[in-house]
């Protein structure tokens, strides 16, 4: 399995606080079956902006420690940029954030309260440039978890989907979890991966039974395994289409209907 998005280098985000703990994740990735991993720092602006040189210098460190205790795991580079204007100010040339340093795949993140009226546009330019976007847990942003038919939005603009499998297990609460799984269902997902911080954070390996469950055997491979791969090896990645996802009208809602509306606050 290639898992594409983590945090497993010490000391440059919110992600793994040592050497140590960055060593406890890769073996639980390895012990669940992943083979490869792109380290993907935050860059934040203003809150996480070290800067490529000193990514690369941690990635060095530990690579060398990989390789002395001989781990049978492939660390790649990457970056999870925040799409906001600032990142222009931190680097010009988007390229440099993608995975693999290939210029061909950059993992973005919205901000989680409401996806910015400028993202399409900068998704644009991003593209522009040769670049595909992939969407970092788009199950936890609160516009998705209101309207998950939003995701087809991004899908027809040529964004790739990915989702964190805490999410699947409910680590991020259970709306997150309900959102999750409609998504799953209606293939406007690409790509599972685990978003790991720290040692206590899920392995992308321990919950391939529990997305089996949802997509079936072969989707699940195509989510860990064939998606995530054809993105590291800078190749194409190909997808079924998504299905349009049609809320059943609850109880609640229909009696929503025939309901006066509640009074304006100021009247309460
Ligand atoms: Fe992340």
């Amino acid at each position: 399995m290639v898992d594409i998005h983590s945090h497993i280098l010490p000391h440059i985000d919110d992600g793994s606080e040592s050497m140590e703990d960055s060593i406890e994740m890769l073996e639980n990735s390895i012990a669940s079956g992943v083979d490869a991993i792109v380290a993907t720092p935050h860059l934040y602006p203003g809150i996480y902006m070290a800067p490529t040189t000193y990514r690369d210098e941690l990635l060095m460190e530990l690579r060398e420690e990989v390789k002395q205790r001989q781990l049978p795991i492939e660390i790649i580079s990457g970056r999870e940029s925040y799409l906001s204007p600032e990142i222009y100010d931190y680097e010009k040339e988007l390229g440099k954030l993608t995975i693999n340093d290939s210029g061909k795949y950059l993992l973005i993140e919205f901000p989680m309260q409401e996806i910015p009226e400028y993202a399409a546009r900068m998704i644009f330019d991003i593209q522009v440039q040769g670049i595909t976007p992939i969407l970092a847990h788009i199950e936890r942003y609160a516009d998705i978890i209101i309207n998950p038919n939003l995701a087809l939005k991004y899908i027809e603009i040529g964004c790739l989907m990915q989702v964190n499998i805490g999410s699947i297990f409910g680590r991020y609460g259970n709306r997150i979890q309900q959102t999750t799984e409609i998504l799953l269902a209606h293939q406007m997902v690409h790509i599972v991966a685990s978003d790991m911080h720290s040692p206590n954070s899920m392995s992308l390996g321990e919950g391939f039974e529990a997305l089996s469950e949802i997509v079936g055997l072969e989707e699940a491979s195509c989510l860990v395994e064939d998606r995530p791969r054809a993105v590291i090896e800078n190749r194409s990645v190909s997808f079924p289409e998504p299905l349009v996802y049609r809320p059943k009208r609850s109880f609640r809602n229909l009696w929503g209907l025939f309901s006066k509306p509640l009074p304006a606050r100021d009247d309460w």
